[in-house]
């Protein structure tokens, strides 16, 4: 029988791009602490930038910003903020600034995620995420707009691909990260005359990150995820990475205002991460399945 291909494990990005492409520029990174995001961090520190990395846990950032200073050579600010809360983020920059002189890049990533149909799910929970998704990444950029004027600099939003159709239990983060994709858009138009520009990237499952440990199914409804993926392999952190230098790099200067799906194709697919019907009719039939509480 033929065998289906499998992609190979992602490469580095200094095996493609240049390791000097971001020198003398500086990387302020919401939600950089751990995952996706500490992932595109340390990307982007590999080719030069320097960063300040922004969180909740202060005890986090500071071990994951040694880490990166020694993994990269260059330099990483710890910052502790809250994204829901603009005096802080813009202390955040204020501090990011004071210490590297500039802002070039934005990563808008910091995001709150957990399992829960809309008949469970209460009014703070849906506001929870909506705040942290959606009013975290409209506070970012109001923090950081003027400084990303002043260095013509470039804006990634982290969002998702689980909104491009009804996925169940996720109504939470469905409606911020359409938020969050319309607010890029906006973003893009109206400061591309300032030398501006702003883009998504959609990360589909990505293999070992808090987020999937949180969505997917676990015990005998534990699905085998690799298989809907049509490159046949789960998400890597670096495959993240990669379109982050991608879209930071003088590659990508005529690009912004789009959303780059990074999922091995498996958005067109319409896997779920629960069995269905069968966790919409009895929801407390899956509470063994997922980590979150109902
Ligand atoms: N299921 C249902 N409701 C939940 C929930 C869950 N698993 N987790 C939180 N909520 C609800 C709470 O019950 C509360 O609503 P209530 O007051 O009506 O009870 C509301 O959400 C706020 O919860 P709280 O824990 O006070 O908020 P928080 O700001 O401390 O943290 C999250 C909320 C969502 C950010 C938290 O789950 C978290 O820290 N997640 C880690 C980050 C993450 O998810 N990363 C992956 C991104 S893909």
């Amino acid at each position: 029988m033929p065998q289906r291909h499998v992609e190979p494990a992602p490469v580095d990005s200094t095996a493609v791009f240049k390791n000097d492409i971001f020198k003398g520029k500086v990387l302020f990174c919401t939600g950089g602490g751990s995952g996706i995001c500490k992932a595109m961090t340390e990307a982007v520190m590999r080719h030069g930038a320097h960063a300040a990395i922004v969180g909740r846990k202060l005890d986090r950032l500071q071990a994951s910003a040694e880490e990166l200073a020694a993994a990269t050579g260059n330099q990483c600010l710890p910052v502790q903020a809250d994204v829901r809360n603009p005096k802080l983020l813009q202390e955040a920059v204020a501090k990011t600034v004071e210490k590297f002189g500039r802002i070039d890049f934005v990563i808008c990533g910091a995001a709150g995620n957990f399992l829960a149909p809309i008949s469970k799910l209460s009014e703070n929970g849906f506001r929870t995420v909506i705040e942290i998704d959606t009013l975290g990444t409209y506070n970012t950029i109001k923090a950081t707009l003027p400084h990303l004027r002043a260095s013509k600099g470039s804006y990634i939003h982290v969002s998702a691909t689980l909104h491009y159709r009804g996925t169940p239990y996720q109504v939470h983060v469905s409606a911020a990260k359409a938020a969050v994709d319309a607010t890029s858009a906006v973003l893009a138009v109206e400061e591309g005359p300032h030398g501006v520009r702003s883009n998504v990237i959609a990360p589909g499952p990505i293999a070992g990150t808090e987020g999937m440990d949180r969505l997917s199914a676990k015990g005998p409804a534990a699905q085998d995820y690799a298989s809907f993926v049509p490159l046949g392999r789960d998400g890597d952190v670096r495959d993240i990475a990669n379109v982050t230098v991608f879209l930071f790099s003088d590659a990508a200067r005529f690009i912004t205002g789009q959303i780059f799906p990074v999922d091995g194709g498996c958005e067109h697919l319409r896997t779920l991460p629960l069995p269905y019907p069968e966790s919409v009719v009895d929801p407390e039939a899956v509470t063994k399945m997922i980590k979150p509480r109902l």
